[in-house]
């Protein structure tokens, strides 16, 4: 069944000269339980693709349905809530709140949303993803790869439908980004979570259940 639907997304930037289009009609459906891998070269328009799918941007035109319910028919504030309770975004650069401590790093969007997070689930995140000796330490005195870490539970923990990542393991050494790939696949296994993740690296893309070629805002390949 098919979890994320997009169906002709084009995103224009400027005019005339000027314009450029990073998306340029592209629709692409995801499986539930799926991990995508999206590659191509730089300025090809994977990050633009995944801001629309996520609904972090807005198309020029195109919609994306997630969980049978079109993103772009929302306002703002109901888009922010459904992204919230939907969506997990996953970026290179980790995006954690400094003055919160790891577990409560983990458990925001959870309680953003005013729910009571569900322990049990949060405990088997947190092993999995081996953070259960860091949960009161301060993110600015994790390495890169447990940061990662944190920021793939804290995505993790509203059971989203769908987990986007950018480049998640792009300031990684190779030791690392391979101890972090190991347990995103683990993640997608264990809680059947679908992912979406950009990368440049071939032997990563390779590792995904499917790959999605991106080539001049078009899809060549998927
Ligand atoms: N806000 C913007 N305004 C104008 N042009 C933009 C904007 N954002 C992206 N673009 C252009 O859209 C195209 C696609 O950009 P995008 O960031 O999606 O590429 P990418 O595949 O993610 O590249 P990279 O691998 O370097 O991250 C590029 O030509 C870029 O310059
Ligand atoms: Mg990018």
């Amino acid at each position: 069944m098919s979890i994320l639907t997009a169906n002709d997304l084009y995103k224009i930037y400027g005019k005339g000269e000027n314009e450029v289009r990073a998306l340029d009609g592209v629709s692409l459906q995801i499986k539930e339980g799926e991990f995508a891998a999206v590659v191509g070269t730089s300025g090809s328009g994977k990050s633009t693709l995944l801001n629309m799918l996520g609904g972090l941007d807005r198309p020029t035109s195109g919609t994306v349905t997630v969980r049978g319910k079109q993103l772009f028919k929302m306002k703002d504030e109901a888009l922010t809530v459904f992204r919230r309770r939907n969506i997990g975004f996953v970026f290179q650069n980790y995006n954690l709140v400094p003055v919160l401590n790891v577990y409560e790093n983990i458990v925001l969007p959870v309680e953003l949303d005013g729910i009571k997070p569900d322990e049990s689930y949060i405990g088997s995140i947190i092993e999995t993803l081996k953070l259960s000796e860091k949960l009161k330490s301060m993110p600015g005195n994790l390495s890169g790869g447990q940061q990662q870490r944190v920021a793939i539970a804290r995505a993790l923990s509203a059971k989203p439908a769908i987990i986007l990542a950018d480049e998640p393991t792009g300031n990684l050494d190779s030791k690392t980004t391979q101890e972090v790939m190991l347990l995103l696949q683990a993640t997608s296994k264990t809680f059947h979570q679908t992912i979406v993740m950009i990368t440049h690296n071939e032997e990563i893309a390779q590792t995904a259940d499917r790959i999605i070629r991106v080539e001049d805002g078009k899809v060549v390949g998927q």
